[in-house]
């Protein structure tokens, strides 16, 4: 049995953390590729962020990934940062080097390998609505461009952070901002992404029906409960034929990281088909 004090570390930081699904991920991951690791979920405050990745860093912490509140932070707190992250202004993924840490954000990727390989979406040339302008809807866009989005457009209840986000990302191609509450003059999409945290506050989005075209894919970026809302509206427009919550794209953003610190991609079917099992 190797000693777990000799293990190389890894971690899943942020607030609340306890519930997190990446250790369980992480673990699966390692033993399926006999690759030894130690993964914790750790519960940092954003004041005392910067100084606890320190002294973990001093502890032997290799890499970590990040979620809510300190993505941002975390993007503040690197020597370098991917293209990805630079442009969200938000890292999900932290690489030790040997002169700081490299942050990278693997969200958008995430989401694009979920929809293309898990649910047999097409992106590229499709007219895409993203509802959202927080650090979860920042996160995918470079990614989504990547894949060759014809146009994005952007809708968010507080339209001048929308208009914040189509202006600070417009290098990666054209977006369009608008109001939640003038979405039903935006016209028919074929991909709804939901990146809003309504349903996590107990809020309704009211979407207009008419939002999906015929055939239309509709996905939000929260799994499990949180994702029930969307979904719900979704069905309820009988016009989508995927509706999905966002677990796939966890354990792809995870995949992707897994691939950063330990230079192989594992094989995500198994342990997506374990955690839908429950
Ligand atoms: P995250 O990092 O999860 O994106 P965030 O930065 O707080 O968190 O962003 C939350 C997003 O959900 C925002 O787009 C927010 O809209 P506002 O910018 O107008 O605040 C959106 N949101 C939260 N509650 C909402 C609600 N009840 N209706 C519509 N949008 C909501």
């Amino acid at each position: 049995m190797p000693d777990p004090a000799s293990e190389p570390r890894y971690a899943v930081l942020g607030q609340p953390v306890a519930h997190s699904l990446s250790p369980r991920i992480h673990q699966r991951f390692a033993d399926a590729l006999g690759v030894a690791l130690r993964y914790e979920a750790l519960d940092v405050a954003p004041e005392e962020f910067a100084a606890r990745l320190e002294s973990l860093h001093h502890q032997g912490l290799r890499g970590a990934n990040v979620t809510l509140p300190l993505k941002e932070r975390a993007a503040r707190l690197c020597r370098e940062l991917s293209p990805a992250a630079r442009l969200s202004s938000a890292v999900n993924t932290l690489v030790r080097r040997e002169d700081g840490w490299f942050g990278d954000n693997t969200d958008g990727v995430g989401l694009c390998c979920d929809l293309r390989d898990n649910l047999g979406v097409e992106l590229a040339g499709k007219r895409v609505l993203l509802i959202g302008a927080g650090g979860a809807a920042r996160g995918v866009v470079p990614a989504l461009f990547e894949e060759g989005i014809a146009e994005l457009v952007v809708a968010n209840r507080t339209p001048e952070r929308a208009a914040a986000l189509a202006e600070d990302l417009s290098d990666c191609g054209p977006i369009q901002s608008c109001a939640l509450a003038s979405l039903a003059e935006i016209g028919r999409f074929g991909i709804l992404l939901n990146a809003t945290s309504a349903s996590r506050h107990g809020e309704d989005l009211a979407l207009p029906q008419s939002l999906p075209a015929p055939g239309a894919v509709a996905y939000d970026l929260s799994y499990g409960a949180a994702a029930e809302p969307f979904l719900a509206w979704a069905a309820r427009t009988h016009a989508t034929v995927v509706a999905s919550d966002g677990l796939g794209m966890l354990v792809e953003q995870a995949a992707e990281a897994f691939q950063r610190w330990h230079g192989i991609r594992p094989d995500t079917a198994p342990v997506l088909r374990e955690l839908r099992a429950g």
